[in-house]
């Protein structure tokens, strides 16, 4: 994709200086206008929105940090790098406080500030996108608290709303860490109930022999230990959400006590004869196939029917990678908001919000995440220690797996002719392709291109010359 012209103001009263600068700029494909004063630069200023301001601090008349000022002011997006006279640290730092991006010090090569410039571009290009990440959060693509902008999601936030209102009973599959808790909270939240309680009793939790007390509640010496009478879950949520976390590790015994509580609506406290009835709507939850757990007997079919009235599916997350880098964005947001003290630094400031590195990212698009949206969570959580109050996360910061995360090579796109191939030719075409890909991109530079492919320098060079004999 070309992308539009830069416009560089360039702002620098050697004449000779200014001259070779903006020739190379030029080369480099930039729009550059050179002027030679501060009062050329801010009457430039008023009528132009560059892209880029590029200025001496130490200019005669109106200086340099003048100049600065007033190109932040007028365009908060500008692109801005500051020239210093050499050994003056402080007007650098003075500068970068005023809102300069980066800063070089004179005398300097020419790839010294197109290195500044080239960095200073892709930060702003990251911040542009973090910003419009944040955005998105902002207007759509979120559910009490769901996060998600994938048709998966999308149409679950949809059944969300509808289902929420009504007082059936849900059940919610889906592997650990995939978002139930959140799922059952938010329809609680969203439906008619939601100024009772919600009341959360995780079945996989509690000691078999403990569990229908819990549920149901028990009279003083029920059984050892009762010293008193006691409120069950089902008790405790009347009139709100009874959420049944892990309903699947329920013996069977149990299973047929909780079917008559959801049919009829009524039960007895353990040691009690008393009926108590109670106005519950129950939200069950599991991460097991209750389908096969059915079929071998491990679960009431009656039982299951009777939960899954609304089925609500929650994909694992490596089938919705799309969501990835929204999810990131509002980890992010929240550690930095209220985290374990994320951004050390102290750039606590949404300008100086830390960013994810393109490549960081594409790691994190590329793992598998067994442990999904949990499991991403405090990954970015730790990354966030890991940058130590660094701008931005880069790979090195991400968990050693993630790190060797891979996208697949897409060899559906290789086709595979009638005739066949011959395999080991095709590899090696592949790996000439990609080496003289990196060569190309580090400018022939062997040692750079070997560290693209994870090659020894001599390795490399062993692998061009097998391949030129071969091919
Ligand atoms: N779509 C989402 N948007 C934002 N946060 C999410 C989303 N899904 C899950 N989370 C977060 O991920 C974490 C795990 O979610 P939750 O506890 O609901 O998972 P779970 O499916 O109940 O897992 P388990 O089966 O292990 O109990 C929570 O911190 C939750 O806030
Ligand atoms: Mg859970």
């Amino acid at each position: 994709m070309a992308e539009p012209q830069k416009h560089i103001l360039l702002v620098e009263d050697e004449g000779p200086l200014r001259q070779a600068l903006a020739e190379q700029l030029t080369d480099r494909g930039y729009r550059v206008e050179q002027v030679d004063s501060g009062e050329n630069a801010l009457a430039r200023l008023a009528d132009f929105a560059f892209d880029i301001i590029i200025t001496d601090l130490r200019l005669p008349g109106i200086g340099g940090t003048e100049v600065l000022e007033a190109a932040v002011e007028r365009y908060p997006d500008i692109v801005a790098i500051v020239v210093t006279g050499f050994g003056t640290v402080k007007d650098a730092v003075e500068a970068i406080k005023r809102g300069a991006w980066d800063f070089v010090s004179k005398p300097f090569q020419i790839d010294e500030l197109l290195h500044a410039l080239d960095a200073a571009l892709e930060k702003r290009r990251l911040k542009s996108e973090n910003a419009y990440l944040r955005a998105q959060l902002e207007e759509r693509y979120r559910f009490e608290g769901l996060i998600g902008k994938s048709p998966a999601m999308k149409k679950l936030f949809q059944l969300l709303e509808t289902v929420a209102p009504t007082n059936s009973t849900i059940l919610i599959n889906g592997e650990t860490g995939t978002g139930k808790e959140v799922v059952a909270r938010a329809i609680h939240h969203n439906g008619t109930r939601r100024s009772h309680r919600f009341v959360a009793l995780n079945c996989g939790a509690i000691p078999e022999t403990l569990l229908e007390a819990e549920l149901f509640g028990h009279v003083r010496g029920a059984f050892t230990g009762a010293v008193g009478n006691r409120q069950g879950r089902f008790e405790q949520a009347h009139k709100g959400t009874l959420f049944l976390d892990e309903v699947g590790t329920m013996s069977v015994a149990l299973q047929t006590k909780l079917l008559r509580a959801l049919q009829e609506r009524e039960f007895e406290r353990v040691g009690d004869s008393h009926t108590i009835k109670v106005d519950v709507r129950v939200i069950a939850a599991t991460n097991s196939d209750l389908v096969r757990m059915v079929a071998a007997g491990q679960f009431r079919e009656d039982l299951y029917y009777r939960l899954n009235v609304i089925p609500v599916q929650l994909p694992p997350l490596r089938e919705r990678k799309e969501d990835i880098p929204l999810l990131v964005q509002h980890f992010l947001d929240r550690f930095q908001r209220d985290g374990p003290g994320a951004v050390r630094g102290g750039k606590g400031s949404s300008d100086h919000a830390v960013t994810v590195s393109q490549e960081a990212m594409r790691r994190l698009m590329a793992y598998d995440w067994p442990g999904n949206v949990r499991q991403l969570e405090n990954a970015v959580e730790r990354a966030v220690a890991f940058s130590a109050g660094r701008s931005q996360i880069e790979v090195g910061d991400l968990a050693a797996d993630i790190q060797q995360a891979q996208e697949p090579v897409l060899t559906s796109t290789v086709a595979l002719p009638d005739e066949g191939l011959e395999l080991d030719r095709f590899l090696s075409n592949i790996e000439r392709d990609l080496i003289q890909r990196s060569l190309a991109r580090t400018r022939g530079n062997k040692g750079a291109a070997a560290k693209l492919l994870g090659l020894k320098r001599t390795t490399l060079v062993e692998k061009l010359k097998r391949l030129d004999r071969l091919l």
